[in-house]
């Protein structure tokens, strides 16, 4: 790790009306699972959830959901008689902490309870990254007089998602200080074990029940503790499913044998040398810019506690594991936003992160048919197959009474290009050669195929035409001819080409086997080198301008700066229909475009594109991805505090909630851009023949930045110093 400041968020006061985002900011997870930091007491309006990667089940209007899984946190704390709860009595001193080093959640409280005894309680927990089919909870309380204490734990089946039921009832027992509980998902089968182990140091006259309630086994201990002496409560938690083994339940309760009797220091040894290991390889550092620099390692701490080590049958939904916001599925967001970071510092785990799309590949390949394309056509939102489940239609958020269409999930095509795009940068980045012959080649192929049939030739202009989609900018939906969708598109069929060629001349016979499988003719592949060729692409020569789709420069012209001071977005200020006649976009599009593709932008066009754009964005209430992007295309035309003012906006997104809707989860997208905002913005990271080389653009007020990298089997420590600093926020 580079230094040891700002590792630490931290949350002073406790109060319930912010419950919902710090439960999302005190998310801990392990790449498994992912828990919301909940308390262990319950409090209304909570939302306490697990969700298991790749643990679906089905439900209305979206399809298909992450199910949220038994609690683990669950425990009842009976002081001296009186329920453990700080609406009640009077909290004394109260600090809870995120040690993003480990993910170490910790919390102290100094408690009076209503009948004035008073007690001091710490609470930790973490899911262990080592074994990530466990998770661990200690609580550490003192009495200052003597007292009583009963501690009540349960597995509860009743979990459900906002009141949406999903598990069925299998089995479950209790034996000594261990309960267990095997369950199944209702539509897609899926059997979830959990077995729990209560462990009690201290204290006197223990005594140990279990109350065996139908789905809800529960363990309780009393014991007598005397004033300032310690107890110390350890539960252990195992989680197995059937995605993992075929008797999940068995599973759960035989990793708990193995256990020592306290178990909790052994597992936190490998745990935390297992975060070390993280941060060894991608850790940031900015001097100068506390605020800054905890806001990165935050994003980082939350992606890497999202990404699956072992599994590459799951990717990271929008929200990772940390709330049902998009309901756990998955979008553009993994490959564009959140790869590259794996990508340049853990290639392992971007391996994982693609290869669940060549699982997915199936329902790509359902998708591009059901719609009367060939190829692959990967879903706008993705979750265990492929299958396409962006919700068709969704309730008005303030009329009842009416339903709102979604298209994106019909004509938003763009992600197809933007999955093969996440491959060539892996593959640029660590020359992994097998992963492009064994699974990628075939991806771009299947998806250079869907391109091809796809386009719409236009005899009257002589071109190839993409008519009728969504670019990234979502405030302008059935547009013809969006340049990022067209320029993407013919990226990806050249590529395609080139990559067929490579694998011809590197592993031939993979390449005959793969044409065969797809039946690729050579009058086949002619025909996508014309389409590349011939894709309709229109720039203004004078301005540089490129036009985002046909007719976007007819648009009702509105002037943001004179909607300022606004709390809302564009699209709620001026409805769906509103903003889609505006010429005000949610998010980059041909500036996201510059940022892929560079090389269609020289210096002047770079320039111009940006400024025309960028006036006309929704910064604040637009996209959440918006930001990162413009920071560093801000950087490479040189306005440096324009770049700084949109990363801090991508910075605070979640810690300082300025969206106001980081209670449904992280933004990870954003948590992915901010890193390369971060190497490739303020960096200016770049990699030449030769390997990487920076032209940075540091905020004035940072000293230096530092990071670490992966390129091509070598790892690379950047290390920018800022002589001219001016002192600033430290
Ligand atoms: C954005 C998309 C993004 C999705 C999920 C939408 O609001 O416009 O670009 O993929 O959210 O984060």
């Amino acid at each position: 790790m580079l230094n040891d400041r700002n590792w630490f968020v931290t949350e002073d006061c406790f109060d319930l009306n912010r419950q919902n985002h710090a439960e999302t900011i005190f998310t801990i997870g392990n790449g498994y699972l992912g828990t919301r930091g909940a308390h262990e007491e319950r409090y209304r309006g909570e939302e306490r959830t697990t969700f298991i990667h790749g643990v679906f089940d089905d439900v209305p209007i979206v399809f298909t959901e992450l199910v949220n899984a038994p609690d683990w946190l669950d425990l009842s704390l009976w002081l001296g008689g009186e329920r453990f709860c700080l609406t009640e009595g009077e909290i004394l001193a109260y600090q809870r902490q995120l040690d993003l080093r480990n993910g170490l959640l910790t919390r102290r409280v100094d408690w009076r309870s209503p009948a004035g005894m008073r007690w001091q309680l710490t609470f930790e927990r973490f899911a262990s990254l080592d074994n990530p089919h466990l998770v661990c909870q200690r609580v550490i309380i003192k009495a200052l007089a003597d007292s009583s204490l009963e501690v009540r734990s349960t597995l509860s089946g009743e979990a459900d998602n906002l009141n949406y039921k999903h598990w069925d009832w299998i089995g479950q027992g209790i034996e000594g200080n261990r309960a267990w509980l095997h369950l199944r998902t209702r539509a897609t089968g899926i059997e979830l074990g959990t077995a729990t182990r209560l462990i009690i140091c201290g204290g006197s006259g223990y005594e140990q029940i279990g109350w065996d309630t139908r789905n809800a086994p529960t363990l309780v201990n009393r014991l007598e503790v005397k004033g300032g002496q310690t107890v110390e409560i350890e539960k252990i938690t195992a989680f197995y499913t059937s995605r993992d083994t075929a008797e999940p339940q068995k599973a759960a309760r035989q990793v708990l044998e193995t256990l020592p009797e306290r178990a909790w220091n052994d597992l936190w040894q490998s745990h935390a040398r297992a975060w070390e290991r993280e941060w060894d390889a991608c850790d940031v550092l900015i001097e100068g810019d506390d605020r800054a620099h905890l806001a990165v390692r935050f994003s980082l701490f939350q992606l890497l506690a999202a990404a699956s080590r072992q599994d590459e049958r799951v990717s990271i939904g929008a929200k990772a594991l940390s709330g049902y916001g998009y309901r756990g599925h998955v979008f553009w967001d993994t490959e564009i936003f959140m790869l590259p970071f794996f990508t340049y510092t853990r290639p392992e785990i971007a391996r994982n992160l693609l290869s669940y799309r060549y699982h997915t590949l199936a329902g790509a390949r359902q998708k591009a048919r059901e719609n009367g394309f060939k190829g692959a056509q990967f879903a706008w939102e993705s979750a265990a197959t492929g299958e396409e489940v962006t919700p068709t239609w969704v309730p008005h958020p303030t009329d009842r009474t009416k339903l709102i269409r979604i298209w994106t999930g019909d004509i938003q095509i763009h992600i197809s290009a933007d999955v093969c795009y996440a491959i060539w940068q892996y593959w640029q980045a660590t020359a992994d050669d097998e992963f492009m012959a064994e699974r990628g080649a075939e991806i771009f192929l299947d998806v250079a195929r869907f391109w091809a049939s796809r386009a719409e030739w236009n005899a009257e202009r002589g071109c190839y035409e993409f008519t009728d989609v969504i670019g990234p900018d979502e405030y302008h939906d059935h547009v013809d001819n969006n340049a990022y969708t067209n320029a993407l598109a013919r990226w990806n069929l050249i590529t395609a080409l080139e990559i067929l060629t490579w694998l011809e001349g590197y592993r031939p016979h993979k390449a005959a086997q793969l044409k065969q499988q797809l039946e690729l003719s050579e009058p086949e592949l002619a025909h996508w080198r014309e389409v590349a060729e011939k894709i309709y692409w229109k720039q203004d020569s004078q301005t540089g301008l490129i036009e985002q789709f046909e007719g976007y420069f007819q648009r009702r012209q509105i002037d943001l700066q004179a909607l300022e001071p606004r709390t809302q977005s564009i699209q709620s200020l001026l409805g769906i229909e509103g903003a889609s006649e505006a010429n005000i976009l949610k998010q980059p599009d041909v500036v996201m475009l510059a940022y892929l593709l560079p090389d269609l932008f020289d210096e002047k066009t770079l320039q111009a594109n940006y400024e025309y754009y960028s006036a006309r964005t929704d910064h604040t209430f637009g996209s959440s991805l918006g930001p990162a992007i413009h920071a560093i295309i801000a950087c490479r035309v040189g306005k440096a505090d324009e770049a700084y003012e949109h990363f801090m906006r991508a910075a605070l997104a979640d810690l300082e909630d300025v969206r106001g809707n980081a209670h449904d989860g992280i933004h990870a997208a954003s948590a992915g851009g901010i890193w390369q905002a971060v190497v490739f913005g303020f960096g200016g990271l770049r990699f030449d023949p030769q390997g990487p080389t920076t032209s940075p653009c540091l905020p004035r007020h940072w000293k230096r930045l530092a990071f670490r990298l992966m390129y091509r089997g070598r790892r690379f420590e950047i290390d920018l110093t800022n002589p001219q600093a001016t002192a600033g926020e430290g």
